[in-house]
């Protein structure tokens, strides 16, 4: 595969991934999971981290996941690249794995002493993508194994920091977030 047919792969297979955080910054909030609860003198999550956003982010990434299958074989006709559709399991495992993998960083966050919205340099960017690729390797491996290439993981370790500082910088710039990371 040519570098354009991997960073299109790389790009299409984490967009269930992608959308379910911006989905839940734009929808999010009401009661905490951790019902505000602490965890030596600190939140376990905090307030950022709600049943609302992870539910509709979750429900977002599927919902696009199914689209993208649907046009998955006319897109790449069209673009001359093979496209990944997503099996139900799989479109699961991106969303919610996404959400999961964002909700495991603020338990980290909380326990080094970084209050709500504080920044994790690193963390930050790539938290969601431990979490939907881990899951979905562990939900259909042969699936994962077929699309997540190694040339392609490599594009996604570094497209998708970039991604991630240019929408949150968007989504701060237009008062969405509190913070631009
Ligand atoms: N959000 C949500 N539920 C989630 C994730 C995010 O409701 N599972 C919403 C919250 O309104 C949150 C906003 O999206 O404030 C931004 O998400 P994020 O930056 O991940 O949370 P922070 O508020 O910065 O908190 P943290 O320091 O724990 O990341
Ligand atoms: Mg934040």
């Amino acid at each position: 595969m040519d570098l354009v047919s991997t960073l299109v792969v790389a790009f299409w297979a984490m967009l269930p991934a992608y959308v379910p955080n911006n989905a839940a910054v734009l929808l999010g909030g009401g009661r905490p999971i951790d019902g505000g609860r602490n965890l030596g003198g600190r939140r376990i999550l905090g307030d950022g981290k709600t049943w609302r956003g992870t539910i509709v982010g979750t429900g977002v990434g599927v919902g696009l996941a199914l689209l993208l299958s649907e046009v998955a074989a006319s897109v790449g006709d069209a673009a001359n690249v093979a496209l990944p559709t997503f099996p139900l399991p799989v479109a699961f495992a991106l969303a919610f794995g996404a959400m999961v993998g964002d909700i495991g960083a603020s338990f980290l966050k909380r326990r080094t002493g970084r209050d709500r919205g504080a920044a994790f340099p690193g963390l930050d960017q790539l938290d969601f993508v431990v979490g939907a690729l881990g899951l979905a390797a562990v939900v259909d491996p042969a699936w994962f194994g077929e699309w997540f290439t190694v040339p392609v993981l490599a594009a996604v370790v570094v497209v998708t920091p970039l991604l991630h500082i240019g929408t949150n910088g968007v989504a701060y710039a237009l008062d969405l977030k509190e913070e631009p990371w």
